[in-house]
């Protein structure tokens, strides 16, 4: 099996903490080993450093085995784990098709890490020849946000895969907005690809971006990668408990919610697409969408006058006089539709 991993990790141990061996035994000991607070309170316990139980109802929740995912303090953490763990600084590159998620750029620079770019083509999809013709063998990671952010649009599944089959490195397929597409997750195909680590969060659909948590999936080599690189107790017990109760009991009510922006996009857009100001507005398979406007420094100011905040995206490469606009509440929705309506 192919190595991944940074030459000098391969020989590093993982940070054992002394319970870490004890986790499954159940609760019936006697807790001297982490200098706690003794006393019934609240958080008193470090939290379990494996993460066993909440990593086990993924496990059910994904169908995938529990040796196969990694959690992370959000999917911005598990970028920079993957960039730590994988890349020899200054010697191996990242590749990135911009315009495309700003943290992959964040953490190549803070781990020294050269970025190479394709552009994406100007209709925000993948240029596959050039892609392949660019590829390198000192190329460790391919960041991937499909849908992508900020433009909003899927990927094509066989551009992803044929991108997969010959890239060196592992290719992080990052499904942060899967749950608002139709396509399926990249999870379905990954045993045909080893080399390729899908990432999905709890900050959209899930509704839990405070409680930060991330989460990879990927073959065992490279989660086992991961931990050893992972900080002991990057996880708290508040996130632990409220994640495991997401599993496993509101996911009727995240379906519920998903149905209801994925409505609300439509009808947002839709009302949109007529005015004026409008040039055009991309497809969307995320909960947020990208519109081009005449002047977008322009409608951004008068948005904020109205005690709206969307995003300013013409700084992303070909997106010019773009603004990236999530999807509200109903509520919301209308108050932004009747200003917009309005702006002169
Ligand atoms: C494509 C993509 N990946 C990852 C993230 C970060 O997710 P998290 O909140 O889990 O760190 C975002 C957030 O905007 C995103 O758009």
């Amino acid at each position: 099996m192919k190595t991944y991993l940074r030459k000098h990790l391969q020989k590093h141990a993982i940070y054992q903490s002394a319970r870490q061996e004890f986790s499954e035994n159940g609760n019936d000991l006697i807790l001297l080993d982490a200098n706690e607070n003794p006393f019934d309170w609240p958080y008193n316990r470090y939290p379990d450093p494996l993460q066993l139980k909440l990593r086990k109802a993924i496990s059910a929740w994904r169908n995938v085995p529990p040796s196969q995912i990694y959690l992370g303090n959000g999917s911005d953490e598990i970028i920079n784990q993957l960039v730590l763990g994988f890349c020899e600084p200054k010697e191996e590159k990242i590749l990135i098709c911009p315009p495309t998620f700003g943290m992959y750029k964040v953490a190549a620079e803070l781990f020294q890490v050269p970025l190479y770019q394709v552009p994406l083509t100007p209709q925000f999809q993948l240029d596959v020849p050039t892609i392949l013709q660019s590829i390198k063998s000192d190329m460790k990671l391919f960041f991937l946000p499909t849908p992508n952010n900020p433009t909003g649009n899927r990927f094509k599944t066989e551009d992803i895969q044929k991108i997969a089959a010959a890239f060196p490195g592992i290719v992080v397929v990052d499904e942060a907005y899967a749950e608002f597409s139709p396509e399926a997750s990249a999870l379905s195909w990954q045993s045909e690809y080893p080399n390729i680590v899908v990432l999905q969060t709890f900050s959209k659909a899930q509704g839990m971006a405070g409680a930060r948590l991330g989460m990879a999936f990927g073959s065992e080599n490279i989660i086992d990668g991961l931990l050893k690189v992972k900080a002991p107790y990057n996880l708290n017990s508040l996130t632990l408990e409220a994640a495991l109760d997401q599993v496993e009991n509101q996911q009727g009510r995240v379906r519920e919610m998903v149905a209801l922006l994925t409505k609300e996009r439509k009808r947002v857009i839709n009302a949109l697409e007529s005015l004026p100001y409008v040039e055009s507005i991309f497809p969307s398979d995320a909960n947020f969408f990208m519109l081009r406007v005449d002047d977008s420094r322009l409608r951004y100011n008068q948005l904020i006058e109205n005690n709206i905040v969307v995003r300013q995206a013409s700084h992303y490469l070909g997106c010019e006089n773009c603004l990236r606009i999530s999807v509200g509440a109903p509520s919301e929705n209308d108050k932004l539709l009747q200003v917009m309506n309005n702006l002169k």
